[in-house]
């Protein structure tokens, strides 16, 4: 997707006498609504519409479309004819006369996108994280603590739960359910393995983390 909009982008070579800015709106569901809601980016900078911009004296130059799984991805590249009238509006924006080259913008705006994206998927892990860890809390306390202590402290077999690493938690719990070496014939085989999955497991080293 990047690639396409880059290249669609660098299409426009528009004449450099214009001055010319990029405006965006991620996400938006809506062909109907495009017009009137404030675009990020450049001279819209969050407050002005595709429809502020024409009474501004602004013209589309070129509209790009991508599909994205929350909605439509929308980047205006506008363009004012005459850039003298235009004084530019916002610092920090695309100034009017060229001062930002078109690469410039479109390299900002990617920027922009990306960060978010990065930001939003942050978010999206720690929420997962968040989940799996009051989840697991709920299992430790109910279904480990018991024989491994309230914290993993108490020794079973050759080590303490809070000493070891998800690895070789994951490690240890897996030859449970898959009956290998020592673990297949112990007696704690369905302590190990009724209320385990990956997320669990990886829940419950992060909870027994958090209270060391
Ligand atoms: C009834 C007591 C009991 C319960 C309940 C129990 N365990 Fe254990 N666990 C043991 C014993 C005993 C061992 C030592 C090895 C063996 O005999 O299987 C062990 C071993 C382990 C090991 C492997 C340690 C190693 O170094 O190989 C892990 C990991 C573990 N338990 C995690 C858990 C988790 C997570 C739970 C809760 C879902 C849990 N256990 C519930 C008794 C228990």
């Amino acid at each position: 997707m990047k690639k396409a909009v880059i290249s669609s982008i660098l299409l426009l070579a528009t004449s450099s006498f214009a001055s010319t800015t990029m405006c965006f709106k991620e996400s938006h569901s809506s062909m109907a609504t495009i017009e009137s809601i404030a675009l990020d980016g450049g001279e819209c900078a969050g407050k002005y519409s595709i429809n502020d911009m024409k009474a501004k004296g602004w013209s589309v130059d070129d509209i790009k479309i991508t599909q994205t799984p929350k909605g439509m991805s929308f980047i205006y590249i506008l363009k004012s004819p005459d850039h003298a009238k235009i004084a530019p509006m916002v610092a920090g924006g695309a100034v009017a006369g060229g001062s930002i080259s078109q690469e410039q913008m479109e390299a900002n705006i990617m920027a922009k996108l990306e960060a978010k994206k990065v930001a939003e998927e942050k978010a999206k892990v720690e929420q997962e994280i968040k989940e799996a860890k009051i989840d697991a809390q709920g299992i430790y306390t109910n279904q480990c603590q018991n024989c491994h202590g309230a914290k993993g402290e108490v020794r079973k077999g050759n080590s303490k739960l809070k000493d070891l690493t998800i690895e070789q938690m994951e490690e240890a719990l897996k030859d449970y359910k898959l009956g290998v070496g020592e673990k297949a014939s112990s007696v704690y085989g369905p302590s190990h393995i009724n209320f385990l999955n990956d997320k669990t497991i990886k829940g419950i080293k992060a909870y027994l983390d958090s209270i060391q």
